[in-house]
């Protein structure tokens, strides 16, 4: 796969010791839960590390300083629904002044293609930092169509956020949208026939609110 600055893969030990765990088979569901929204929020560390700032004033006991806060528009929080969802809380741990839009999309189950079924956006979108966050990339369907979509609407400083994804995810992703900055948690060997990601976690979805 091509290699690109705008791709960055998160090998922190501590990332990737979580994700072991979420990969077992015998991890339920409030520890799969609480172990997505820490690996979000330590990814998030990463990915926020560019947001701009600016210089306030600031009284302190001692004296008066000119000293960095965040600056510009809230930043706005985008989960793919549903799996998406269980990033969120993650990364308002961090940034709790966030605003959170939603898109709903859904695979197919036999064709794999993604079906967009919810669209809601924080405005003006086209003013904020926009964290999209998915935790599996696999074909790259769902995450494409999702920010063609904040796109449509405006959006123009985009990054992706997932755990686990796809050599195939990625490559797709970053050709339709190359202006998006990618933070992969792990990258895996591939997928299987059913466009499940091998090794992976199994269904993020099903492992996080528990349905089969
Ligand atoms: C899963 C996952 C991604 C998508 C990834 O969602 O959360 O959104 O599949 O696959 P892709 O890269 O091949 O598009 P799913 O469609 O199962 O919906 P759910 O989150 O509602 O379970
Ligand atoms: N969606 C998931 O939840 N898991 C996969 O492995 C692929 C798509």
């Amino acid at each position: 796969m091509e290699m690109s600055e705008k791709i960055t893969y998160l090998n922190h030990p501590l990332i990737q010791h979580k994700i072991s765990i979420l990969r077992n088979k015998n991890t339920g569901t409030n520890e799969f839960r609480q172990l997505v929204e820490e690996i979000a929020m330590l990814e998030g560390y990463e990915a926020l590390k560019d947001l701009p700032l600016e210089d306030v004033e600031v009284e302190t006991p001692i004296e008066t300083c000119m000293t960095p806060m965040i600056s510009g528009r809230k930043l706005a929080i985008v989960p793919i629904l549903r799996a998406g969802l269980g990033m969120v809380e993650g990364i308002l741990a961090l940034v709790p002044s966030a605003k959170v839009g939603h898109i709903g999309l859904y695979r197919d189950e036999v064709t794999f293609e993604p079906h967009e079924y919810y669209c809601k956006l924080p405005n003006p979108i086209e003013e904020r930092t926009i964290v999209v966050c998915d935790p599996m990339l696999a074909t790259g369907g769902s995450a494409v169509d999702a920010i063609t979509m904040i796109k449509k609407h405006g959006g123009k400083n985009i990054k992706f956020m997932c755990i686990i994804a796809a050599p195939d995810g990625v490559k797709k992703l970053h050709e339709a949208h190359p202006d998006v900055q990618i933070y992969v948690g792990h990258l895996d060997r591939c997928l299987n026939e059913n466009a499940y990601i091998c090794p992976g976690l199994g269904d993020a979805g099903d492992r996080i609110f528990g349905t089969k």
